[in-house]
Parts: structure tokens; C-alpha cells; sequence
């Protein structure tokens, strides 16, 4: 039985009083909850305090990048043995914005992955089509492209430590979610080229989380969906009361 993973993105929002504000309601509404692993993911500045935050309460921090070298001149970026000094556990990487934005490729999103294997954390990779290439039908080329490209050379045991997310990049802030039956449908494609890839226990055990446009409306039917294993939540995790109702909601 694969445990739910829903994690909270919140790409570039929150200053740190309002970061504060929101871990504080979040803590008091849903910090004890053991039956989903609950993750958030503020920006750099605010891993550290969301940490502290976070402490005496079942949720876990992740950050939103990690660059792939240890220490050096690279002005800007932010490495492993940073992010789990200050007690990150996950990393979110090659978001469908990192890639659209800021150039990542399967091969930068592959360096990366492996870092955060080499520092003990637990990668949450994004792939995902684009309007048109779903239009085009090229949808499950994409994903394959994805899944292969940036989980190249990793052992089943390093898959194991993996969360995959699936972010149709038509549905990400856009308030259009793919139909459960939608996202089932690429979930179940995503497991199936998992278990060429690697084995049938590794593709049955890997958590795929599903992402775009999630809200406490959605989030029962997508989660009942037989490989849905979770949500990476963006606008919805802005606000405690909505993040609450998506955790809550999934472990109906
Ligand atoms: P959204 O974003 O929930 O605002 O659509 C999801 C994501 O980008 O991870």
C-alpha cells in the first residue's frame, strides 16, 4: 500500500510574516496528521524558519530547487549539504516553470536528482505535456521522453526514494484539471514504463503525485484513482484553511 504524498508548492509567494501566518494555522489544523505524508514548499529564504516551524508536528519542508555541484562559485544557487543543514528533507525538480523559464532540460533535471539522492533527499520530479503537445497527441511521447530522460542511471533502490509528479502544464494555475480519468490514464502509463524501466516491485511501490489546478473539490476523485498517489498543490496551498481541506479531503 503506497502512503499519499501531498505537497504544497509555493513557487514565489509568502513574505516571512506571512509564511509565518500560514505555518502557524497550518500547524494547529493539520500538524498531527500521520496518515498522509504532508510536505510544504516555501521559497529559499523561508526554509530555515518553516523548519522550525515545522518542528513537533508531522509535516516535512522541501525546498523548490538544488543545483547538482557540492560548494563553489556559482552565485545564485543553492546545494544539497545547504538544504539539509537547515533540515529540508525533500526538493521539488524540473517544475514545468523551471522548464519553461529557466531552461532546465531532462539532463539538468537527471544532475539534480541525483544531488539530492547524494545528500539524503527525496527528489519530487515533474513531467508533463503542454496544451499542444496534447492537442498534437503527443502526450504519452512527452511523458516518456520525461521519465526517461530525467531518471536515467538510477538504481531501483534510488527510485525507491523518488516521488514522480505528474503536472499536465495546461492544468497548472489555470483552474483547469485534467478528469480523473485523465490523469488515471497517464498515471497508469507513467507506472507501466516504470515497471520496463526497472521491476514490477519498484513501479508498484513509487509514489506518483498528481499536479494542476487541485483544490479540496477535486482532490477525493483524483486521489480514489487507483495510481494517484498524492498532490503537488500550488494556488490552493497559498491559504491554511484550503491546503487543510486537500489533506483532509485525501484521506477520505
Ligand atoms: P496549481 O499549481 O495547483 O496552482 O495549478 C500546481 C503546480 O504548479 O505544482
Amino acid at each position: 500500500m503506497r502512503k499519499k504524498i501531498i505537497a504544497g508548492n509555493w513557487k514565489m509567494y509568502k513574505t516571512a510574516s506571512e509564511a509565518a501566518e500560514l505555518m502557524d494555522a497550518l500547524k494547529k489544523d493539520i500538524g498531527g496528521v500521520s496518515a498522509v505524508d504532508v510536505v510544504v514548499c516555501p521559497p529559499f529564504v523561508h526554509l530555515g524558519s518553516t523548519v522550525e516551524a515545522c518542528k513537533a508536528t508531522s509535516i516535512a519542508v522541501g525546498a523548490q530547487n538544488i543545483y547538482w555541484e557540492e560548494f563553489g562559485a556559482f552565485t545564485g544557487e543553492v546545494c544539497g549539504a545547504m538544504l539539509t543543514s537547515v533540515g529540508v528533507k525533500y526538493v521539488i525538480i524540473g517544475h514545468s516553470e523551471r522548464r519553461q523559464f529557466f531552461g532546465e532540460t531532462n539532463e539538468t533535471v537527471n544532475k539534480r536528482t541525483k544531488a539530492a539522492l547524494k545528500h539524503g533527499l527525496k527528489p519530487i520530479v515533474c513531467v508533463g505535456e503542454n496544451l499542444a503537445e496534447r492537442e498534437a497527441g503527443r502526450t504519452f511521447d512527452v511523458i516518456r521522453d520525461h521519465v526517461m530522460g530525467s531518471l536515467s542511471g538510477f538504481t531501483k533502490e534510488d527510485m525507491l526514494k523518488i516521488v514522480l509528479a505528474y503536472e499536465p502544464v495546461w492544468a497548472i494555475g489555470t483552474g483547469k484539471t485534467a478528469t480523473s480519468q485523465q490523469a488515471q490514464e497517464v498515471h497508469k502509463f507513467i507506472r507501466d514504463l516504470l515497471l520496463k524501466m526497472f521491476d514490477r516491485a519498484t513501479a508498484e511501490a513509487m509514489r506518483i503525485q498528481y499536479g494542476g489546478s487541485v483544490k479540496p473539490e477535486n482532490i477525493t476523485e483524483l486521489v480514489a484513482q487507483p495510481d494517484i498517489d498524492g498532490a503537488l498543490v500550488g494556488g490552493a496551498s497559498l491559504k491554511a484553511d484550503s491546503f487543510a481541506a486537500i489533506v483532509r479531503n485525501s484521506m477520505n
